[in-house]
C-alpha cells in the first residue's frame, strides 16, 4: 500500500480566521449572507453524503451516469499522469476517471474538510496499490500549490460545486485554475443544468428533510467554533428558484425576532420575524454559459458530455 500524503496548506487559526472574517462581514451586512464553504465540518460532510442518496437529489446521479460512460473518452483526450480534484469530498464518482487513466501515478484530492479527506484518502490507497494519493487540507478559491507530480495534469471540478460560486468568484477561479494549467493539461468541470423550477426546488428542498439539516448545520459550526448561541430550530430552510439569476438559492429564516450572541467577535446579531439569511446559490447552466465563462478565462471548451435525461454535463478543456 502507498503512503496517504496529507497537506495543510493553511494554518489551523487561519481557518478560524476567515470563519471570524465571513461571520462578521456577512451578518452585519443587509441582506444577511454566509459563504456555502463553512457547512462542511465533519457532520456537514456526512449530511451531504446523505443528500448525494435523496431520490430528489439527481446530480450526483446525473454526473456518475456520465462519469461511467465516458471516462474512457475523457482519459484518451487527456492522457493525464496526475488528478488533481477541487472540492473532493467522498471521491466517490472518482474511481471512474481514476480506473480509466491507464498511465495514472498520482491523485489529489483538495478539500476543506479534513474528515472527508481522510476518509476518502485512506480508502483509495488501500483500494488502489500503488496510486500515490497526495491529498490537501486547501481552500480551492485561495492561491494553491500543488505538489510536484508527473503531467500532464487533469483537474476535476465535480459536482457542479462551480454553481456555489457567485459569478465575480467564478470568474477569478477559473482564471486561477488556468494559470495552474502548462500545455497538454486540461479541466474536467461538471456543471449542473438550467430545468423545470419544480425539478430542481425538490432537489433542495427534500421531504425528508436532509437539506434543511445541512442548511441549518452553518449555524452549529458557527455555534462550536465562535462560542455563538445559535438555535437552530429557530430558523425555516427556504429553497427558491430566482429565474432572472438561474440559480437556486437557500437561506435561512427567521421563525421570530430574535437576537443572536457571537461571543468571539464580541457581537450581537438581530434578526427581525421572517429575515432571511443567504446560506448557498447553487447556479445552474447552459452550454452557452459555460463556453464564455471558460473562454474568458483562457480555456477553450473542447468536449461537452450530458447524461442521457440532458439534466448535468461535464466539459473538458485541454490547454494546447
Ligand atoms: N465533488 C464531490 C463533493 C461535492 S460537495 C461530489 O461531487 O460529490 C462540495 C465539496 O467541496 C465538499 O467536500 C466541501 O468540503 C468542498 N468545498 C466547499 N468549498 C470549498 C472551498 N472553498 N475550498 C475547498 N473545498 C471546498
Ligand atoms: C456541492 N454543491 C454542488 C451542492 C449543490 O447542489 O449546490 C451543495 C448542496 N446544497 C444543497 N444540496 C446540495
Amino acid at each position: 500500500m502507498s503512503p496517504l500524503h496529507i497537506t495543510r496548506t493553511l494554518p489551523e487559526d487561519a481557518t478560524e480566521a476567515a470563519l471570524r472574517a465571513d461571520v462578521l462581514s456577512g451578518l452585519t451586512t443587509v441582506p444577511k449572507r454566509l459563504p456555502p464553504k463553512w457547512f462542511y465540518d465533519a457532520r456537514g460532510s456526512e449530511l451531504f453524503e446523505r443528500i448525494t442518496e435523496l431520490p430528489e437529489y439527481y446530480p450526483t446521479r446525473a454526473e456518475r451516469e456520465i462519469l461511467a460512460t465516458r471516462s474512457g473518452e475523457i482519459a484518451a483526450a487527456s492522457g493525464a499522469r496526475t488528478l488533481v480534484e477541487l472540492g473532493s469530498g467522498s471521491s466517490e464518482k472518482t474511481r471512474h476517471l481514476i480506473d480509466a487513466l491507464p498511465a495514472l501515478a498520482a491523485y489529489v484530492p483538495v478539500d476543506v474538510s479534513e474528515s472527508a479527506l481522510t476518509r476518502a484518502g485512506r480508502a483509495l490507497v488501500e483500494e488502489r496499490p500503488g496510486l500515490r494519493v497526495h491529498a490537501l487540507i486547501a481552500d480551492f478559491t485561495a492561491p494553491l500549490t500543488l505538489p510536484a507530480t508527473p503531467g500532464p495534469r487533469l483537474v476535476a471540478f465535480l459536482g457542479g460545486t462551480i454553481g456555489n460560486l457567485l459569478p465575480a468568484e467564478r470568474a477569478r477561479f477559473l482564471a486561477s485554475v488556468r494559470a495552474l494549467l502548462a500545455p497538454g493539461d486540461g479541466l474536467l468541470l461538471g456543471t449542473d443544468l438550467v430545468k423545470d423550477e419544480r425539478v430542481l426546488v425538490r432537489a433542495y428542498d427534500d421531504a425528508a428533510g436532509v437539506t434543511a439539516a445541512f442548511n441549518r448545520n452553518v449555524l452549529a459550526v458557527i455555534n462550536r467554533e465562535l462560542g455563538a448561541d445559535f438555535d437552530p430550530e429557530a430558523f425555516e430552510h427556504v429553497a427558491l428558484w430566482d429565474a432572472g439569476r438561474e440559480w437556486i438559492e437557500m437561506r435561512l429564516r427567521s421563525r421570530t425576532a430574535q437576537s443572536v450572541k457571537v461571543p468571539a467577535l464580541n457581537l450581537a446579531v438581530d434578526f427581525a420575524a421572517g429575515e432571511e439569511l443567504r446560506t448557498e446559490v447553487s447556479a445552474k447552466f447552459r452550454q452557452e454559459g459555460v463556453t464564455a465563462e471558460l473562454a474568458a478565462a483562457g480555456l477553450e471548451l473542447t468536449h461537452w458530455w450530458t447524461d442521457a435525461q440532458g439534466r448535468f454535463a461535464l466539459s473538458l478543456s485541454v490547454v494546447r
